[in-house]
């Protein structure tokens, strides 16, 4: 079971009277990635806020590489190796790109309790030197020394993928990662997690945009009505009518 990075397992999840998760079953793969795609409101988002510990499931388990993460705090699950691009980005408006890219470092390295001295944040050499290459990856590098506040919502949310990717993650979750984004941008994001996974980053990415997720996917779940309703190879899963029928059915 070693290959297996992150492991569902019977999950349930209901708010009130609504069943957002019934009975998810979920094994994603070292080094792929794992596309979960399904119509608006099937529970796509309390999928990965149950994985990083922002929601408690009602019953069911989650591990990652083997170690339990039900029950965990977000902050301890961060420490353990995932990461999460969220819907809506979360950065540090009035701070620069390059500060944003870089406090995700320090909180790792020195907890997040020091970081009221991140005026002398800049002075880090080692950390900045990754931070910068990290801009030029996600394409920002022009801009690392303005205001995160004036960007676009398609570039906050690379900048939010680049204060993911300084922690190193080991599986990064990421939930609409081009949403709001140009055809453009959007092909230059796919390419960054291209280059990401050959370095072998695990990945778990929600997705309505299917040539995002035909461009990136290895393996595909379909969630409906907080169902895994389809699994498998992407070509397979669209051919698939039970999935057809859920789209059609669905907001989409
Ligand atoms: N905190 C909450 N309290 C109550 N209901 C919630 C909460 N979060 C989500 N829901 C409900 O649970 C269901 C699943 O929501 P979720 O956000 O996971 O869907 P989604 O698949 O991510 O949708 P979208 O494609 O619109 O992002 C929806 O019916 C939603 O209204
Ligand atoms: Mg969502």
């Amino acid at each position: 079971m070693s290959d297996l990075v992150l492991h569902l397992d019977n999950i349930q999840k209901s708010f009130g009277g609504l069943s957002a998760l019934s009975d998810v079953n979920l094994h994603v793969e070292e080094g792929t990635t794992h596309a979960i795609i399904g119509p608006n409101g099937a529970g796509k988002s309390t999928l990965l806020n149950v994985c990083i510990g922002r929601l408690k499931p009602d019953s069911g388990h989650v591990t990652f590489k083997g170690q339990e993460l039900t029950g965990r705090e977000p902050h301890e699950i961060a420490q353990m190796g995932v990461a999460r691009v969220f819907q809506t980005p979360e950065i540090f408006p009035e701070m620069t790109l390059l500060e944003n890219v870089m406090l995700p470092a320090f909180s790792k390295r020195d907890g997040a309790f020091k970081l009221n001295a991140y005026s002398g944040l800049a002075q880090q050499g080692d950390i900045r030197d990754e931070a910068e290459h990290i801009l030029e990856d996600v394409g920002l590098a022009d801009q690392m020394l303005q205001e995160a506040g004036s960007l676009s919502r398609g570039d906050k949310r690379r900048l939010e993928l680049g204060m993911c990717l300084i922690l190193r993650p080991r599986l990064l979750l990421l939930d609409e990662p081009t949403a709001g984004m140009s055809r453009h941008d959007t092909n230059r994001t796919i390419d960054l997690l291209k280059k990401i996974k050959s370095r072998g980053m695990t990945k778990v990415i929600i997705e309505h945009d299917m040539h995002v997720v035909f461009s990136l996917a290895d393996k595909v779940s379909v969630l409906a009505r907080g169902e895994i309703i389809a699994g498998g190879k992407p070509e397979d899963v669209r051919e698939n009518p039970k999935v057809k029928e859920a789209y059609l059915g669905g907001a989409h």
